[in-house]
């Protein structure tokens, strides 16, 4: 699967390195041709003596000369790969990728490449889960890094929690998807997806939910992402895992996801698969509600934003050129769903059956219709990751007609 493919690994500091020794051994196992780049830090846990012997390559490391620069240019190092991976990459590194820095040579290929580039990061959990790394990462993603890990575990430092850098054999399947990747026909897109429930307080201890797993809609960040668009994934409370490429942002209520909405824009492609309370509470009680004499409260509601309406209404140039809502339905989900999409000013709805019958919140399979203005399509019954590629296979066919 990887015979000929050229890796170039970059490994920097962290406990974590002594496992990338090993992934070098997996790698050339399968036919890859692994070149290493050792930063400093990186040094200080592994050797170049056994980074060298282990890829057969000359280790390019801090000490970069003006020998090896007449030898092999830092661009040509950067772009003389198929694949750039950083193993592990620690908190500083990612930090100065985010930052564009250029002031060693671990950092000056990743700036120069034009190649992808996967992250398997390592560092203490707090770092981890530190905003500044957040950020960092969620810039990266946003740029079209990938990235595999971090694990959760017990760490080196004796905490735990997520930071343990993913195993050799996780990593080594993420290149092999990275390089596996047919056509990027989205790349240089830029996507918003929404995705979830949201949450609208009651008071501050209790809220309206409904029963959004976010399992469509992470599968079509996903799947956006997987085609190459950059993808801002703006998400609801849900159990489910970041997906792989794409910038996550979380929020609670609507008129929070409609704010974070309107800040990820401009986009190409708008997919609301969010299942947006339709109500709050029209005042928020501001301690906890106690029960009394007067008996159970009243709770007036007031509509909430609707995300996709405003979305498809906002001015040419700011509108993304293609949005797609979802409609969930429990009876004549076809007819609703035309109505919505007069009713919402989208182009393009996917109509769902949630009718406790059929399984679809929570579960994993998903039956829908792709409404166009144009006509419909009707989908066989499909795992809800098919739905996703398959919307985003058609997503890529419009704009490549367009
Ligand atoms: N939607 C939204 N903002 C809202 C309500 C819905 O963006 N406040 C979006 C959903 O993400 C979905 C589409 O609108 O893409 C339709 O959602 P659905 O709940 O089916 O429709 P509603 O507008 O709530 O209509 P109804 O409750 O009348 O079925």
């Amino acid at each position: 699967m990887l015979d000929g493919k050229r890796i170039l690994l970059i490994i920097s500091g962290g406990i974590a390195a002594y496992k990338s020794l090993e992934l070098i051994r997996r790698l050339r196992e399968r036919g890859a041709r692994v070149r290493c780049v050792l930063t400093e830090g990186g040094s200080q846990f592994v050797t170049p003596l056994s980074v060298g012997a282990l890829s057969g390559e000359k280790v390019y490391g801090a000490l970069w000369s003006l020998t090896d620069e007449a030898e092999m240019g830092h661009i040509q190092l950067s772009r003389d790969a198929d694949l750039l991976v950083v193993a592990p990459a620690s908190a500083n590194l990612l930090a100065r990728m985010a930052a564009g820095m250029s002031d060693d040579l671990a950092s000056t290929v990743l700036l120069a490449t034009d190649k992808p580039v996967l992250v398997a990061p390592a560092m203490n959990v707090r770092m981890w889960l530190h905003p500044a790394t957040v950020d960092n990462m969620a810039l990266l993603r946003r740029r079209g890094v990938l990235s595999v890990g971090p694990n959760d575990g017990d760490m080196a430092c004796g905490e735990y929690g997520p930071g343990r850098m993913a195993e050799p054999h996780e990593i080594l399947a993420a290149i092999e998807s990275a390089l596996a990747l047919p056509e990027r026909p989205l790349a240089g897109r830029r996507a918003l997806v929404t995705s979830g429930p949201t949450h609208e307080p009651i008071d501050p201890v209790r809220y309206i939910a409904n029963r959004s797993s976010g399992k469509q809609g992470h599968a079509v960040a996903a799947a956006l992402a997987a085609l190459g668009a950059s993808v801002t994934l703006v998400t609801g409370p849900t159990a489910e895992p970041d997906p792989a490429g794409a910038a996550v942002v979380r929020i609670e209520t609507a008129r929070q996801m409609l704010d974070a909405c309107l800040a990820a824009l401009p986009a190409d492609i708008a997919v609301c698969a969010a299942a947006v309370a339709d109500w709050r509470v029209a005042a928020e009680a501001g301690q906890k509600m106690k029960k009394g004499a007067g008996g159970p409260p009243a709770l007036a509601l007031a509509e909430n934003p609707d995300i996709l309406r405003t979305l498809s209404a906002l001015e040419p140039g700011r509108r993304p050129r293609l949005v797609v809502g979802f409609a969930a339905e429990t009876e004549s989900v076809l007819r609703h769903a035309a109505d919505k999409l007069a009713r919402k000013g989208c182009d393009w709805i996917v109509a769902n059956d949630v009718s406790p019958a059929a399984g679809t919140f929570g579960g994993d399979r998903n039956t829908v219709h792709l409404l166009r203005r144009d006509g419909a399509e009707d989908w066989p019954p499909l795992p809800k990751a098919e739905v996703g590629r398959r919307l985003a296979a058609a997503i890529a066919a419009h704009l490549k007609d367009a």
